[in-house]
């Protein structure tokens, strides 16, 4: 009995976003993106929510070619007990600010509040440069504290390390220990996020306070070669 990696594959889809809403739910951020959809609405894989957003993913896989998506496989049970997207820019990354389309107004703006100081950052430090993104980390709240966070970045490490890229990551507060742990070295950038703009969002962010912790992960030797706006703490 243990946990594997593997990539994620189409029938896969809303297994893994199971994981991601499950351990998800109750983050501000998540439900800015999808106000409308409420907590069983997110859970249900059947619900109307859930399945336009399974089909919205599996038309957007047909269109990236940097994100890669990874399920954690309980090897016991077969059940996807973690996921996580990574993006990884072998090229130059051509990723730019985007815009919260599917929202509009009031919604829109609280999104994009909540969002845009990491994009700013993101924008201001990894503009045109050869990195790995680590986007999204989950892992379903009944296999926590098991080693899979672990795994799932491990896999992120390994494709850094074969490939000479740094990582870059925008921490929960929950996972700061984790990446701490994985041998990530803080950056100086700590975006704010407003308190006001979180208490917006109407659910329980008591977890919550404003500053986002950035992360990177340096392969070995490459310590010298991270772009010039990445300042380490
Ligand atoms: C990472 O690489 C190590 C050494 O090659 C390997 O043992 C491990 O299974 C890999 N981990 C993942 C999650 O890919």
């Amino acid at each position: 009995m243990g946990f594997v990696i593997l990539p994620a594959l189409v029938p896969d889809i809303s297994s893994v976003y199971d994981v991601y809403f499950a351990a998800f739910k109750d983050n501000p951020v998540t439900r800015a993106l999808f106000p409308s959809a409420t907590e069983t609405d997110l859970l249900d894989a059947k619900s109307e929510f859930r399945t336009g957003h399974t089909a919205h993913v599996s038309e957007y896989w047909k269109t990236s070619s940097t994100q890669y998506t990874l399920k954690c496989v309980d090897t016991g049970t077969g059940q996807i007990v973690g996921m996580a997207l990574w993006d990884v820019y072998i090229t130059p990354s051509d990723w730019k600010k985007g815009e919260i389309s599917w929202l509009q107004g009031d919604e829109r703006e609280r999104a994009e509040a909540l969002v845009n100081p990491l994009w700013d950052a993101r924008e201001r430090m990894w503009s045109n440069e050869k990195y790995l993104y680590c986007h999204v980390m989950a892992v379903h709240p009944s296999f926590q504290r098991r080693g899979v966070g672990e795994l799932l970045f491990k896999f992120g490490i390994n494709v850094s390390q074969e490939a000479r890229l740094p990582i870059y990551i925008e921490s929960s507060k929950e996972a700061v220990r984790l990446y701490e742990k994985m041998g990530c070295s803080r950056l100086k950038a700590r975006p704010l996020r407003k308190r006001e703009d979180l208490q917006s969002v109407k659910v329980n962010s008591a977890n919550e306070d404003g500053e986002v912790a950035l992360f990177v992960w340096i392969p070995e030797g490459e310590e010298n070669k991270l772009p010039k706006a990445v300042e380490l703490a």
